[in-house]
């Protein structure tokens, strides 16, 4: 129940009324018997400045970001980690004492989901997509010591750009940036082939793969009859096969990896995963997987 000394977290963006958010964080606290609240705002871009003024005043106590101001709410925020600053995007504010401190928990979140199947130490990545799902991918697998990863988008020059960037940041120097909290990774081992190409390189690339993340939006609800970016024929038993689309549950790509019997990942557990690490960055506490987990199903049906 709301009383007197219910702590708030909460979610902006534009639109905010389809996220499955509320009502998973909302069951994770009612399930743990914590005293907080999720509520969802919906936030027009040229107020984002005032609802992070806003939301330190009211003493909230965390937020999520989502479209279209994960982004621009950097510049509004006091201080923010490592991945955010490499990922040039927050998913995730914390306010204490004052003080806002952003995070980027997308990229652990689908990593965490991976890594529950397989090592990623050494692994040949493909990432289809060459978006800020991808971004976000990239670096976190880069930081877990993948051999390769290769960007495969419908236009290569998009891939070929972000590769570029995302090489020059993992050698960047950010040591005079004041903004950023203590650098809590360290980026000396990193040694990794990139490379990219275009969607006709798929079937080969694929070959010699152990793991397959679709970034895309294809075969995302409503649109269940589109044709998946991959077929079983490219595919191979031994690959993992992880759909970052969570509606519907069981993509088109993910019937066909099943065909040929690849392990597949469903879009849920990067939702979740992410979730989870959000719940910790608020509260301190171990999130109830099993209790959010049914909630996005629920709310997926
Ligand atoms: P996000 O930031 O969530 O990752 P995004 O920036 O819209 O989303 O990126 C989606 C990616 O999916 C893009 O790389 C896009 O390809 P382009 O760079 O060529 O636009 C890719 N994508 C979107 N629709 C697609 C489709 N129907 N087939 C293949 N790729 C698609």
């Amino acid at each position: 129940m709301i009383n007197g000394t219910t702590k708030v977290v909460g979610i902006i963006g534009n639109p905010v009324g389809h996220s499955f958010s509320p009502a998973m964080f909302n069951a994770a606290f009612k399930s743990m018997n914590m005293n907080y609240v999720y509520v969802p705002f919906k936030v027009e871009k040229e107020n984002l400045k005032y609802a992070i003024r806003g939301a330190k005043a009211f003493g909230i106590q965390g937020l999520n970001v989502t479209i279209p101001h994960k982004q621009k709410v950097i510049n509004e925020l006091d201080k923010f980690d490592i991945m955010a600053n490499l990922i040039g995007a927050v998913n995730t504010i914390k306010f204490k004492e004052g003080k806002s401190k952003g995070y980027n928990t997308d990229c652990v979140g689908a990593v965490r989901a991976i890594k529950e199947v397989s090592d990623l130490k050494d692994k040949n990545v493909v990432i289809v997509g060459a978006g800020g799902a991808a971004r976000a991918i990239s670096f976190q697998l880069a930081i877990e010591g993948v051999n390769s990863i290769n960007m495969i988008n419908r236009s290569p020059k998009k891939a070929k750009s972000l590769i570029y960037d995302i090489k020059t940041l993992l050698s960047a120097d950010f040591t005079d940036n004041s903004k950023l909290d203590e650098l809590t990774i360290d980026f000396s081992h990193i040694d990794i082939t990139f490379k990219y190409g275009s969607l006709d390189e798929l079937p080969k690339s694929l070959a010699d793969a152990d793991i397959l993340i679709d970034t895309t939006p294809v075969g995302m609800h409503p649109n269940l009859n589109d044709e998946p970016i991959a077929t079983y024929d490219i595919m191979h038993s031994d690959l993992i096969v992880n759909d970052i689309v969570y509606n519907p549950l069981e993509t088109n790509l993910l019937k066909e990896a099943k065909k040929i019997g690849a392990t597949i990942i469903y879009g849920t557990k990067m939702l979740l995963y992410q979730g989870a690490e959000n719940f910790k960055i608020w509260t301190g506490e171990e999130a109830p997987l099993d209790i959010m987990e049914k909630s996005i199903l629920n709310s997926i049906k």
